[in-house]
């Protein structure tokens, strides 16, 4: 039997993260967390994990538990917190939050605080592009859901992919489901130096190749 318990392993992992972060809102399917979590975990490479667009935490924590899990370092929240521009009063994804506070981050504290990963979560409450340029470490695993336009994509993905190095992860969100991410990802995973390696529901993952092994 140890082999049908080894097997069932990640299925109980999946539903066990699925029923714990199922309370906090967001843009994420279980699926698409779980891979974060597992990248986090047994991703390859050193360095950080940063996150573009964190919202209310959901996928900030996937990912600070899959690092959590193997003892790895600290994930770093990217987001302005006044929700993009799909997300403000009257928009078809306005959110009550921003109607009424103005802001995602006490929610998104909160959720961090109740799943104690208030050590493991650095915010930096800020536009991308400037927390870019206030950047300076290497970065293993990169996750990209801010603004989803094609210009806010291609952006964020060339202010912020110097800092990826070899073997490193670039992960985008809503691509096939949000036109401007998906021109974007299709131009980008063309490109000889990435590699797509991992696609789960709307998540595209590519990574940076060794300095002349592009195929
Ligand atoms: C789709 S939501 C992120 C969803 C989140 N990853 C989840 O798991 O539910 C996009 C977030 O990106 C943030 N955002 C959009 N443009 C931004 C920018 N230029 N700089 C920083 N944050 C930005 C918004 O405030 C919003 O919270």
């Amino acid at each position: 039997m140890e082999a049908v318990t080894q097997l069932l392993k990640p299925a109980t992992d999946y539903w066990l993260l699925t029923d714990r972060f199922k309370d906090i809102e967001g843009f994420l399917e279980p699926i698409e967390g779980y891979a974060l979590h597992t990248m986090a975990a047994f991703g390859p490479g050193k360095g950080e994990i940063v996150e573009i667009g964190s919202l209310y935490g959901r996928s900030t924590c996937y990912l600070a538990s899959g690092s959590a899990r193997n003892g790895r370092g600290g994930v770093y929240a990217i987001d302005t917190f006044k929700g993009s521009k799909e997300h403000q009063v009257g928009e078809q994804g306005e959110q009550t939050a921003i109607a009424t506070d103005g802001s995602t981050l006490k929610i998104f504290l909160q959720n961090i605080a109740t799943h104690r990963f208030d050590e493991k979560v650095k915010p930096i409450v800020n536009e991308s592009s400037k927390a870019a340029s206030e950047w300076s470490k290497s970065i293993r695993l990169l996750f990209i859901d801010g603004d989803h336009s094609y210009e806010g994509t291609r952006k964020d993905f060339l202010d912020w992919s110097p800092f990826v190095p070899e073997s490193g992860l670039i992960a985008f969100h809503d691509v096939t489901t949000w036109d401007g991410v998906t021109q974007f990802y299709n131009e980008i995973s063309q490109l000889d130096e990435w590699k797509e390696v991992l696609a789960v529901g709307t998540i595209r993952v590519i990574q940076r190749l060794p300095h002349g092994e592009s195929e």
